[in-house]
């Protein structure tokens, strides 16, 4: 069994990129292949080095879970053309402390999602350069761009070409771990 731990880049509770992590979570969990975990990422106190010394529990937790993890899967909104800040603190917490990050060598894909015609594919390429610098192997096709429409309610992608598409997705991202 592989653990995924799938981030999302959204702290609110009806959060579409959540709803398009539950669809994943549940192509993953039809694999038999893997167990799946959201790590929670907004309660993480924002990273100053001053905190490194003796670090908040909720980070030594964080690490552990990233570090404990086979493969990592991000699902990000786009706020101002760029990857929501939640984000960028759980990686900047996951690299430290030097020489010691917990991110490098896991499979990992990023999905975008936004209301917005262009599914948060600035956002996207932003997360993706970050996560390279991690030394993280990325999914490079297809790309997952997903235009959160009227399908998607009560926190949840219903029927029809976008979660079939999230399926496909998903599949190619087991083939990519599995590799
Ligand atoms: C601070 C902020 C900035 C935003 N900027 C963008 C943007 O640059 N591009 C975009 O497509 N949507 C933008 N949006 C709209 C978000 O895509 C939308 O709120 C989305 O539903 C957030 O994702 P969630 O449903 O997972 O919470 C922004 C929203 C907020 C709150």
């Amino acid at each position: 069994m592989k653990k995924c731990s799938v981030i999302i880049g959204s702290l609110r509770k009806n959060s579409n990129s959540l709803a398009v992590g539950k669809a994943v979570e549940q192509f993953l969990y039809e694999t038999g292949e893997f167990e799946v975990s959201f790590p929670d990422i907004g309660n993480l106190p924002l990273f100053s080095e001053d905190l490194e010394g003796s670090p908040p529990e909720t980070w030594v937790n964080f690490r552990a879970e990233i570090a404990s993890s086979d493969c990592h899967l991000f699902i990000t909104p786009e706020y101002n053309r760029g990857y929501p800040a939640c984000i960028k603190n759980a990686l900047d917490i996951g690299s430290r402390p030097n020489g010691k990050s917990v991110w490098g060598g896991k499979p990992s894909a990023v999905i975008g999602v936004s209301p917005g015609k262009i599914g948060a594919a600035l956002g996207v390429a932003q997360l993706k350069q970050v996560l390279s610098f991690l030394n993280i192997p990325l999914l490079m096709q297809p790309e997952c761009y997903i235009q959160a429409d009227n399908s998607f309610t009560d926190g949840k992608v219903g029927d029809g070409g976008t979660r079939d598409f999230i399926k496909l997705f998903t599949t190619k991202y087991v083939e990519f771990v599995n590799r």
